[in-house]
């Protein structure tokens, strides 16, 4: 299991610190949750705070854009050295253009799905993502309840990528713990996005690990 644990959870006072944390965790990226007050009712951090992180670690950045019409900053998110661009599928009038851009930007494209969004919206692009992220909270918050329903969406999901040749990833966010973790495991995740689980924990490094070994 690749654990991409969210900084969002970080303390922002000491973010050198818990980044060198995560850098020799057994993290494989470092999940940046970036939010607009638009898209979503909160407002997080930006691109100087993901080009300081980016000099902090050679953990690849899986960046989670939760801001309307995301494909204008395709540009900006690779110059701050992100490996993985997430954009969300209800954000992107035209998701297909958006989505080669991200591969011609030499990033991996990712599409998220907020929960009541159906994984059938992505039929006709599956062939074409690296990635699919499902959220299993509403976006916008840290430490929110595991939204159960996501496991039959995980599922379906896996579902549509094996029968369609697809070789994208699947990444679930949101409440993703100890508990949650092991049936996402089950239902065919291959990411796991962690915040308060991993931030929160006396032991960050060590529940890190045992996500990994899911
Ligand atoms: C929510 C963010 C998540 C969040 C996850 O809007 O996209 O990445 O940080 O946090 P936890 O793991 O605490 O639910
Ligand atoms: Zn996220």
């Amino acid at each position: 299991m690749i654990v991409s644990p969210s900084i969002l959870s970080a303390d922002f006072g000491c973010l050198e610190r818990d980044i060198k944390m995560l850098q020799e965790s057994e993290a494989g990226w470092i999940h940046c949750d970036v939010m607009d007050g638009v898209f979503v009712p909160n407002i997080s951090f930006g691109f100087p705070v993901i080009k300081a992180v980016s000099a902090l670690t050679d953990k690849p950045l899986d960046v989670h854009l939760m801001i309307v019409d995301p494909g204008r900053y395709v540009g900006a998110v690779r110059d701050c050295g992100a490996s993985i661009m997430n954009v969300h599928q209800e954000a992107c009038t035209h998701l297909h253009r958006t989505v080669q851009a991200i591969k011609d930007a030499g990033m991996k494209a990712a599409v998220t799905l907020n929960p009541a969004t159906p994984v059938g919206t992505l039929e006709d692009i599956i062939g074409e993502l690296d990635m699919v992220l499902l959220m299993s909270v509403n976006p916008g918050f840290g430490g929110q309840k595991f939204i159960e329903h996501t496991l039959e969406k995980t599922r379906r999901l896996r579902k549509l990528i094996d029968e369609s040749g697809s070789k994208a990833l699947i990444e679930i966010d949101g409440g993703v713990n100890l508990t949650t973790g092991p049936m996402l495991a089950e239902a065919g995740a291959d990411v796991l996005v962690a915040g308060n689980a991993v931030f929160a924990a006396p032991d960050p490094k060590s529940v890190i690990a045992q996500l990994a070994a899911l």
